[in-house]
């Protein structure tokens, strides 16, 4: 049995992890493992690497991806689909363990379905937003990270009587501003799927100033449609803007200075919130999904992705956690909620 492993579209902690796990069990039976270069671009253009002990010896707490990644989408490549299954045929892969997050997974599910392309996938994404699962790895540490800044925010907001505004990832969702928000004890989240006007947020940030506060913490979600803001111009090969250049933190903090009149800053977290260390939660999480990855291909189940259910490893469907993205429920925006103002 000849495995390929690719990692695609964000670095995010956790992707050694897996890599790791999954080339471990294929290795306990016998197989062979292959690293596939630069996410989906490596099978465009053959780009391989063996993987054998020594190097996936030592990954469990290294960030980034050794099998480095793009987001190359071989359906908008000339004849990249065609490349794909003649470089597969040509290395004598016998399946392909693709990690990644709905762009990658999405080329996965339509190679699957369009082409029998033996592939299983492990859900991986700081943004939390992959549907058929509880959690993606790398989520945990992100929030982490997240809360870490928001906590060392509180301390020099309180000390000038300032709005600290922070901008976090999450393209089109708000998974990391509301979980770090709760956890970081923030006085006003905005997320995309909750349009709270600026006007209402300023409203909020007044009346708790009114009621003897004298600064206020405000995370904003980096896909957070602000009035009046301009689009980003940028779109990579899914189609996606390049949500950052927006700077929708800066315009945030410009707005409520203008509105309140309290001295606001800004800080964007950025790439921060990738890099690194994986937490212990996101460890184990990515070994859990390796290790299912690895059983998935033994067992010749393709077109499904290992997924968590509650405390429990199951398998999904790859149509069904690609068709449309997690967004955050009414019930996590109430908990956050109860805290404004
Ligand atoms: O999907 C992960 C993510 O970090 C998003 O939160 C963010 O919008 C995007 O990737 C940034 O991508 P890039 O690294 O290409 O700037």
């Amino acid at each position: 049995m000849k495995v390929g492993i690719l990692t695609g579209g964000g670095d995010c902690p956790g992707l050694n992890a897996v890599i790791r796990a999954a080339g471990r069990r294929v290795m306990t039976r016998e197989g062979e493992v292959v690293g596939v270069l630069e996410g989906w671009k490596g099978l465009v253009e053959g780009l391989f690497t063996p993987l054998g002990p020594r190097e996936i010896s030592g990954l469990l707490p290294r960030g980034g991806t050794i099998l480095r990644t793009t987001r190359t989408n071989p359906f908008k490549v000339d004849g990249g689909v065609e490349k794909v299954l003649a470089n597969f045929e040509r290395e004598g892969f016998d399946s392909l363990v693709a990690i990644g997050g709905e762009d990658t997974l999405g080329v996965a599910a339509r190679l699957y379905e369009e082409h029998g392309f033996p592939v299983v996938g492990v859900p991986k994404t700081i943004d939390n937003d992959l549907s058929a699962t509880d959690y993606t790895f790398g989520f945990d540490t992100a929030v982490s990270v997240a809360t870490e800044a928001i906590d060392r925010l509180h301390t020099t907001a309180e000390s000038h009587n300032r709005v600290m505004v922070v901008e976090v990832m999450g393209r089109h969702t708000g998974w990391i501003a509301v979980v770090a928000g709760i956890a970081g004890g923030a006085d006003m989240i905005l997320i995309p799927e909750q349009p709270v006007s600026i006007e209402d947020a300023c409203k909020e940030l007044r009346h708790r100033h009114e009621r003897g506060k004298d600064f206020s913490i405000v995370v904003v979600s980096e896909g957070y449609e602000l009035e009046g803001m301009s689009e980003a111009k940028d779109v990579d090969q899914f189609g996606h803007i390049r949500l950052s250049e927006r700077g929708v933190g800066t315009a945030l903090a410009h707005e409520i200075e203008a509105r309140t009149g309290y001295e606001t800053r800004v800080t964007v977290l950025g790439h921060v919130q990738r890099g690194g260390s994986p937490t212990p939660r996101d460890r184990v999480l990515a070994t859990r999904y390796g290790l299912k990855a690895a059983d998935l291909v033994a067992e010749k189940r393709f077109g499904r992705m290992a997924a968590l259910h509650g405390d429990e490893i199951v398998d999904v469907p790859l149509a069904e956690a690609t068709v449309e993205i997690k967004t955050v429920p009414a019930g996590w925006w109430a908990v956050a909620q109860a805290f404004f103002g």
